[in-house]
């Protein structure tokens, strides 16, 4: 009787165990407790955008679409830029593109043509003497836009993110290597100052190997909730759970460690508070009583070769502004926010080309006259040339200019963008990827390869001359 029990028993363990199935969502499923997010195989005729040229343009006809609060700068950088013709203004209110005319006046330059309404966008795609559509619209349009501009024979810019779901990266990334036009983002943070001398410092291996990587948007938008065109911001946060602006973050960190140019991003695992000033937010401006987007999230992520990065969102709480960014290698430590400065080992200090410097302490930031000459020493190429004028033009400081001007020279000579599709969908497909962490108790999730298995065929990052 005893055994016939225990039999019972131990069938009732082995139905139940059995029926126990590993979660499973909508697009996803579980492969050895990693959640993995459906992948699509490459369409017949598509080709790998890997380093990849078209012919030089060298005077690249531009189109603006969405004209609100970033695109107006936009257009004023571009009369500053030799060898480009300003066809076309677009934004959903007519007014909108008319107003930006006045940067075209200005310069000299003829006026554009203007076009207005939701799909005002598909005539200025439709023409023939356009070759760049240069898109900073909100969220919501960003792929629409980018997949009509590109179907109809456009190399597309994109403002950040360019995309928020998974879904939506792969569309870029197939119909880039379908029309075989350039999808670049426009991450301008990976042009900043400081980033850009600690990139080529990477590069020159003044830090050793670098093994962590730290990036964030922390941005206090209280002030600006209201601006943002048919609130289609906070309705954004409002509906969408992870980390949904992640690319000032992730562009910088994932170059600097070569991601998709030698190493990839196998997993990443995310954690997120609950919303408070998000949905106090929504309640008063909407009238909401949910809010998905939670108010400080930090997600983790861990490299094929063994590194990881961690990169935080907050935009909800009072808090100066940061970019976190920073870098830990074996050799040496560099950091901007909140306070900028480099750790060195004093064997990686080069005393050919910095022979004045003292005996560092390795505990603490190189003294500030020491931190002035590594900036002067290993200032980027890219800012050698253009870096009095990218201040004198502005955009966030001059990163912004330093972002357009390389996007309009490698047009010009046929190079490879400094930014390619899967720079974009790999930045980009944390937002959905990290919601579905938070929804599965920080399960980690793997993030897709892009580049469908050439992650490795380019080594490191160049920025053609
Ligand atoms: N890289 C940066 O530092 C940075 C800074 C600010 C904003 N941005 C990005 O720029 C984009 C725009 O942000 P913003 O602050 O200017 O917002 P905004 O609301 O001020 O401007 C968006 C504009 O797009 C227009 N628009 C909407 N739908 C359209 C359509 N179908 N066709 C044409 N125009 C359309 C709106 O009318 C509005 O004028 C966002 O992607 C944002 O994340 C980037």
């Amino acid at each position: 009787m005893k055994n016939k029990l225990f039999a019972i028993a131990l069938l009732f363990a082995a139905v139940l165990g059995g029926c126990k199935q590993a979660p499973k969502g909508e697009n996803w499923h579980v492969e050895d407790g990693v959640i993995v997010v459906d992948e699509p195989q490459r369409g017949a005729g598509q080709q790998s955008m890997l380093e990849f040229r078209t012919d030089p343009i060298p005077v690249v006809r531009v189109g603006f679409v969405g004209l609100g609060m970033r695109g107006p700068g936009a257009v004023s950088r571009f009369t500053h830029l030799e060898g480009v013709e300003i066809k076309a203004l677009c934004d959903k209110y007519a007014d909108r593109a008319h107003a930006c005319q006045r940067y075209l006046e200005a310069a000299g330059m003829p006026a554009a043509d203007e076009y207005s309404g939701e799909e005002g966008y598909k005539q200025l795609c439709e023409r023939e003497d356009i070759d760049l559509v240069y898109i900073a619209t909100n969220w919501q349009t960003h792929v629409d836009i980018a997949l009509y501009a590109m179907e109809h024979g456009k190399h597309v810019a994109i403002e950040v993110p360019a995309a928020g779901t998974v879904e939506d990266c792969w569309k870029l990334v197939d119909c880039s290597e379908r029309t075989k036009r350039h999808c670049m983002m426009l991450e301008n943070c990976v042009y900043d100052f400081f980033e850009l001398t600690c990139l080529n410092m990477a590069q020159k291996g003044v830090f050793g190997e670098v093994l962590h990587a730290e990036g964030a948007y922390i941005h206090n938008l209280e002030p600006f909730w209201a601006d943002y065109a048919d609130n289609w911001r906070l309705e954004y946060n409002q509906s969408h759970a992870g980390d949904v602006y992640p690319t000032h973050g992730f562009g910088p960190c994932c170059e600097v460690l070569n991601i998709h140019r030698g190493d990839k991003m196998e997993y990443l695992t995310s954690m997120s508070t609950k919303s408070v000033n998000g949905l106090k937010l929504a309640k008063e401006r909407m009238g909401s009583e949910t809010f998905a987007c939670g108010d400080h999230i930090v997600t983790l992520i861990a490299t094929k070769s063994g590194k990881s990065m961690e990169i935080q969102h907050n935009v909800f709480t009072p808090r100066p502004y940061n970019r976190m960014y920073q870098l830990t290698g074996t050799e040496g430590f560099a950091n901007k926010y909140p306070v900028s400065g480099f750790t060195l080992r004093n064997s990686q200090i080069d005393r050919n080309l910095l022979p004045d410097v003292p005996t560092l302490d390795e505990h603490g930031f190189v003294p500030d006259e020491v931190k002035a000459q590594l900036l002067q020493a290993y200032k980027h190429p890219i800012h050698q040339q253009i870096e009095e004028k990218a201040k004198q033009v502005g955009g966030h400081g001059g990163m912004d200019f330093v972002m357009d001007y390389r996007l309009i020279y490698c047009l010009q000579h046929g190079l490879p963008l400094d930014q390619d599709v899967y720079d974009l969908a790999e930045w980009c497909c944390v937002s959905e990827l990290s919601a579905i962490s938070h929804a599965n108790k920080s399960m980690p999730v793997k993030v897709p390869d892009f580049t469908r298995g050439d992650w490795d065929k380019v080594k490191g990052l160049t920025f053609y001359e």
